[in-house]
């Protein structure tokens, strides 16, 4: 094991850096290292790329972390006491009330939906001419977008849709940068820089979102759906939950929910461009087992390589690409002591592409994935849905949403990059392609 304690000047460097792009700004040293402490003002921050330790953090010793500053104040703006950024009992009480709906006894309709809304898109894209170009990150996050407010909320966006994604967009150049005083845990009443710029992304977000609520609030029907469960509940006085809480809610599991998923389909897809040989395969796998069927749940068991590329994909590109979390007691980690209110970065960009625990790290080999191989991942080396009572709320929705849609698209179209566009993993709040994703793309039936 190997302990380094950077001094002053290494650590503003690294943080100057992280500020624009945190992936890019990772030494190549970390790729090696196991553990690492760094000290800036008095404030111990470690970047964790043991197993074990990952496991002691986000599972086996989760009561004594919580969510760090820098994860909550770039996201609370947005997601006020949502359950992705809320602590403590009413964390554990909403985290209750909403996962009966991601549930693996829904997916089944969830997958129609999802099937449904992709054929949509695909009705787009053939009225579009032969060639056209599309920016597949903005393509994908309007469907994922429409599926998540479809399948939670029983509401349609339409010309909605639009909105959400600029305001969104919006959000995210103002708020997406990681702070280098919310890493180190200064107050939160600090200026941000550029905060101001997202005030209006926020209103015009929040527009949308009290709409889908109201919307739901006046209509009569019955619906079996996440919104449900949130506007059903009553405390133990019988009181329901706010306005405000609600809309918290409505906001988290709408961003939770669709961006990571379409980050995700853009590079496999930007993936299966790089690798001719694995998109022959994956074809081949699609034309084997659905025979020009759409993709449906049942199918899924049987789409084994495809499934393959979504986990290699987030392996190579997890869009949440880092996670931090602060000590609220003592610990010790590996025979290291972790001082009370220690910073814990955990990337999974460091760690799915460390040397010690992955062979030819940066190599796209789905196969690592596939059953006969899978067991020699090593338990907490992978952990693009997280870990521990954090763990993804939508994991299961995710996974599937993502095998659906790529064996959807890839059985119709073969996407091809716009020659020469840089593609570059830019790692702010989600790990998107900076400059984004322009494909033009061919009929394949
Ligand atoms: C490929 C798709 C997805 C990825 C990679 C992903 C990843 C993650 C990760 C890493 C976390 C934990 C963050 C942390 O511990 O700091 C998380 C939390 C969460 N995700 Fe996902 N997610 C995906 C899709 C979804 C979907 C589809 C939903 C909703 C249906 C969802 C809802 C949530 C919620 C509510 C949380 C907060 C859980 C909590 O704090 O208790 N996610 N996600």
């Amino acid at each position: 094991m190997i302990r380094f304690v950077h001094d002053f000047f290494d650590t503003i460097k690294y943080l100057d850096l992280a500020r624009s792009n945190m992936v890019a700004a990772w030494p190549h040293s970390y790729y090696r290292r196991e553990f690492i402490h760094l000290k800036f003002a008095h404030k111990n921050l470690f970047v964790l790329n043991r197993p074990e330790d990952v496991q002691r953090v986000m599972v086996s010793n989760a009561s004594n972390y919580r969510k760090s500053l820098a994860n909550r104040q770039a996201l609370k703006p947005i997601l006020g006491k949502g359950v992705f950024v809320s602590e403590g009992k009413l964390w554990e009480r909403q985290r209750k009330i909403m996962s009966p709906a991601t549930h693996r006894s829904r997916l089944g309709g969830y997958a129609r939906t999802m099937i449904e809304a992709g054929q949509e898109m695909i009705e787009k894209w053939d009225a579009m001419e032969e060639n056209a170009e599309i920016d597949l990150t903005e393509e994908m996050t309007l469907l994922t977008s429409d599926i998540i407010t479809r399948t939670m909320f029983s509401v349609y966006l339409r010309e909605r849709n639009a909105q959400l994604y600029q305001a969104f967009q919006d959000y995210l150049a103002s708020h997406g940068r990681i702070h280098i005083s919310e890493l180190i845990g200064l107050p939160s009443w600090l200026p941000r820089p550029g905060q101001w710029k997202g005030r209006s992304a926020v209103r015009s977000f929040d527009e949308v979102i009290v709409s889908v609520l109201e919307e739901r609030r006046q209509s009569n029907d019955a619906h079996d759906d996440l919104l449900e469960m949130l506007l059903e509940f009553r405390d133990q006085k019988g009181e329901p939950m706010t306005f405000s809480l609600l809309r918290d809610e409505v906001a988290s599991i709408y961003l939770a929910g669709h961006e990571t998923t379409a980050i995700t389909l853009t590079w496999a897809f930007y993936l299966l461009h790089e690798h001719p040989e694995i998109k022959e395969r994956l074809w081949s796998e699609i034309e084997t087992e659905l025979g020009g069927e759409a993709p449906s749940y049942d199918a899924i068991p049987r789409l084994a390589f495809t499934r393959a590329i979504v986990d290699e994909t987030l392996r190579l590109y997890p869009p949440v690409h880092v996670f931090s979390r602060q000590a609220l007691g003592e610990d010790a980690l590996s025979g290291n002591r972790i001082p009370k209110g220690s910073f814990m970065t955990i990337s999974t960009w460091v760690l799915h592409r460390h040397k010690l625990l992955w062979e030819n790290p940066e190599v796209f080999d789905p196969d690592r994935f596939m059953p006969d191989r899978s067991s020699s991942v090593r338990p907490f080396s992978y952990i693009p849905f997280g870990a521990g009572p954090r763990i993804c709320m939508g994991k299961h929705f995710g996974l599937m949403e993502a095998v659906l849609l790529l064996a959807l698209f890839a059985q119709r179209y073969d996407f091809t990059l716009r020659p020469g566009h840089p593609v570059e993993p830019l790692g702010r709040m989600t790990l998107r392609p900076h400059l984004g994703m322009p494909m033009t793309f061919k009929r394949r039936v």
